[in-house]
């Protein structure tokens, strides 16, 4: 390069390029590599380090004031889908913290983009101060909505789903006021807000907090009777527009039930909700945080064929940093949208890695059979349904759609869930109880790393568990 064209380049481009910087990153992704052989299978805690973990934990819930799910304190690292624990375990990991890491623990090429964001000039990225990445991300997330037919052409970054989801509620309320009441599905989580708390369909979740949001709950879709629930649910919508008129501003929408225990809709009940909303000029939002590249399209709403219908989309949890997308016609006003942080700069340089590659990876694909999202499913579905099939009772359908895999276990009550749930981690397999009444397990494999032989053990896990359980009952 002459020298001419070294000083036309700005200071930022020249660190990037220093040869020091890929040296040093390749030392450091190197030593990663190098350290992480071995981490490949699950093992029992080092029974020294057993009395000062157990007191860590103790120590942390007294200063959270409250007990965590589990007793998780990772060691800061791990190996795909494994992950070391601080008390030496190695647990393998299908949750994941419910469907965040979706390249799994200690990958190398996050600590690549982490390096660069190390070397940003600050650590968060928000209303004053955005980076490149920040636009990168929102272009990325925008063609991706697109691409199939949705006019959602703008997006806001943000640091939670909850916030994503505040952002849509404000966006979705400013253009339709002044109605304010919300139809959202029975069994619905939205988020941890005041208002999202309120919307969320669990009386635990809001107890002692004021009323700020006015909520008419619809059934969800029923895969046991389609057109019926459909009907249903048809019903009591015009019902509850007939009571109140012109007050309703927002259908709210998740695709498949996160929470609520892993049920999919279908295509035929979105689409006539969303048309009759769109009739009755309430927006259409739907809340993708946990659904956002589970299926074997990017978002869930492309998955049920709704470009056409949604105003509001928000997604969180495998992109690092979290987002809400909207139409031209939803524009906010200025003023009602803005943060002091909308995400660090290693979210968002994640974020975009991620995402990148699960677009190369196979994950997003027009045929769903195709899709490597879709694959893994089957995978997994078939080792459950394998166990079910040796143990009938245990393990009961549906099992969810794409990377969200969950079943019933045996009679479906919470103690039972809860009971496989502690088991399985005390085995070394990391899933998640989800949905009540029944009570269900989930996992949310880690995407982008998970191989049929993490699926295969994992499932040895489960029958490993399921048989004992089994056996208890019978003795
Ligand atoms: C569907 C859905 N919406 C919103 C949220 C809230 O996201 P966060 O915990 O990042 O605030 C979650 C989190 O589990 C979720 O599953």
């Amino acid at each position: 390069m002459s020298g001419n064209q070294e000083s036309t380049r700005l200071a930022a481009q020249r660190l990037a390029a220093d040869p020091r910087i890929a040296q040093a990153k390749a030392l450091l992704t190197q030593a990663v590599r190098d350290h992480q052989l071995g981490l490949d299978q699950v093992r029992p805690p080092r029974p020294e380090l057993v009395a000062g973990y157990a007191e860590k934990v103790a120590k942390f819930e007294g200063l959270r004031g409250g007990t965590l799910y589990f007793p998780y304190l990772s060691a800061g690292f791990g190996n795909g889908p494994y992950v070391e624990l601080a008390d030496g375990s190695v647990k393998l990991d299908m949750i994941t913290g419910i469907g965040v890491h979706g390249m799994g623990h200690s990958n190398p090429d996050l600590v690549d983009v982490g390096i660069d964001a190390v070397l940003c000039d600050t650590v968060m990225q928000g209303n004053l101060q955005q980076n490149e990445p920040s636009v990168e991300m929102t272009e990325l997330l925008v063609k991706l909505a697109t691409e199939t037919g949705s006019d959602l052409q703008h997006c806001v970054l943000t640091t939670s789903g909850a916030m994503a989801n505040e952002n849509a509620l404000k966006i979705a309320f400013q253009k339709n006021s002044p109605a304010h009441r919300v139809f959202a599905f029975e069994n619905c989580f939205c988020g941890r807000s005041i208002a999202l708390s309120n919307m969320t369909d669990r009386p635990n979740y809001r107890v002692g907090l004021p009323v700020t949001t006015t909520v008419d709950y619809l059934p969800f879709y029923d895969h046991r009777d389609p057109a019926g629930s459909l009907q249903r649910t048809m019903a009591i919508l015009e019902k509850q527009v007939a009571r109140y008129p012109n007050q309703h501003a927002i259908l709210w929408m998740e695709l498949i039930a996160g929470e609520g225990g892993y049920y999919a809709g279908s295509r035929e009940f979105f689409q006539t909700l969303a048309r009759r909303a769109r009739e009755l000029k309430i927006a259409v939002v739907c809340d993708e945080v946990q659904t956002f590249s589970r299926t074997n399209r990017p978002y869930a709403f492309q998955y049920f064929e709704l470009d056409s219908l949604v105003d509001i989309v928000t997604i969180g949890k495998i992109t690092q940093v979290c987002a809400t997308l909207f139409t031209s016609n939803y524009k906010p006003k200025p003023g009602l949208v803005s943060q002091t942080f909308t995400g660090n700069s290693a979210s968002i340089l994640a974020g975009l890695k991620i995402v990148r590659s699960l677009i190369e990876g196979g994950h997003f694909t027009q045929d769903a059979h195709s899709s490597k999202t879709m694959r893994l499913h089957d995978l997994f579905v078939g080792g459950i349904k394998a166990i079910e099939a040796k143990y009938p009772g245990s393990l009961q359908g549906p099992y969810g759609l794409g990377g969200m895999v969950g079943f019933t276990p045996f009679d479906g009550s919470a103690a039972v869930a809860k009971e496989l749930t502690m088991k399985l981690y005390e085995a070394g397999l990391m899933g998640f109880i989800a949905g009540d009444a029944p009570s269900r397990v989930r996992f949310l494999m880690p995407l982008l790393v998970t191989e049929p032989r993490h699926i295969t053990e994992a499932c040895r896990l489960l029958e490993q568990v399921v048989a004992g359980m089994v056996a208890a009952r019978q003795g």
